[in-house]
């Protein structure tokens, strides 16, 4: 892949060695750069030296192919603009896209949040992207997908910004919001399409907002809300965190399916904001207040109210009180 070449070399390649390379003529390669450029690719060329990356864009596909390696990611679908990465994740699943492939938009006009909210989704700097899974799990151990998704994400911005400056503390509060001080950056909505006995789908949607200025949201949204942006001196690119998370959603998947809930169970735990809290839980026309004391084996949330009974909760908005 001439991008790869180009990423590998330091300083200029020629258009000789690249075309010797990849088999095809000169007049291709250039070609193949012309294209790049059009991409957002910064590309010098020089008639005796060749060409040399510059700048790469902030997300591109071709890059995120060439740095997967399993099958979640194998298959990557792209849209500029769509309603939502999970209606088109699910009407393409039911068309037979398979098992590990990920859409990913530049921009959702009809994003959905949980609760039947809207995830605003404006262009040029977030990701908003959707994993078609055929997971071989029961229906009522979906939470458990949403769990894994989570795990992924917190960890993969641990793990790039620990190697890009300090590494910034992402929690997950009760359900699964990614958090940052308090402020959520990111959200996952899982869909599954069931039959009695087993999940025939699903998909785990997963909206990051990486380069948002909170400002930019509406009134109701932005006091609570945070991007990567503001936590960052410098920009990560939205192809390695796509990467980053594909790579940890195959790992913790398979760790599920061959060791089973426990380990994700406990690395949700650790990653928690919510655990030993004193939380208000608006789930449905109710509201309880109590200390947020566990999640139990399917994710519910074992809520001590001041009775001292325990309430399991299964969906609700989670505000700390202290
Ligand atoms: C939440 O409310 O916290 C969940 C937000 C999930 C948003 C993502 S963006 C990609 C995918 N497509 C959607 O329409 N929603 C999810």
């Amino acid at each position: 892949m001439i991008i790869k070449m180009l990423q590998k070399t330091e300083g200029f390649i020629s258009g000789e060695e690249m075309s010797k390379k990849l088999g095809i003529t000169r007049a291709a390669v250039w070609k193949k750069i012309r294209t790049l450029r059009a991409k957002g690719y910064k590309i010098k060329g020089s008639t005796a030296k060749g060409y040399k990356l510059t700048e790469s864009p902030d997300f591109s596909v071709e890059e995120l192919s060439g740095i997967i390696k399993g099958t979640f990611g194998a298959q990557i679908v792209y849209f500029e603009s769509i309603d939502s990465t999970n209606n088109k994740a699910m009407e393409l699943a039911e068309k037979g896209l398979g098992h590990g492939a990920v859409l990913i938009a530049d921009t959702q006009l009809k994003g959905k949040g949980r609760l039947g909210r809207t995830w605003i989704s404006p262009p040029k700097g977030n990701i908003y992207m959707s994993v078609i899974l055929k997971p071989e799990i029961q229906p009522k151990d979906g939470t458990l997908l949403t769990i894994m998704a989570a795990i992924a994400c917190a960890k993969a911005v641990r793990s790039l910004t620990s190697k890009h400056s300090e590494e910034l503390q992402v929690k997950i509060k009760w359900p699964n919001d990614l958090m940052l001080l308090n402020k959520k950056f990111g959200g996952i909505l899982t869909e599954m399409r069931l039959d009695p006995d087993r999940i025939v789908t699903a998909v785990i949607g997963i909206g990051i907002n990486v380069n948002i200025i909170p400002d930019s949201l509406p009134a109701d949204v932005k006091a609570a809300a945070t991007s990567l942006k503001e936590h960052l001196e410098k920009p990560l690119s939205r192809t390695q965190i796509i990467a980053e998370i594909l790579k940890g959603m195959e790992y913790w998947h398979e760790k599920l399916i061959k060791q089973g809930r426990q380990p994700l169970l406990e690395e949700w735990k650790k990653l928690s904001s919510t655990l030993g809290r004193k939380v208000r839980v608006s789930a449905g026309n109710e509201t309880f207040t109590g200390i947020a004391e566990d999640i139990d084996d399917e994710g519910m949330l074992l809520l001590r109210l001041p009775s001292n009974t325990i309430k399991r909760i299964n969906a609700g908005d989670l505000t700390f009180l202290i």
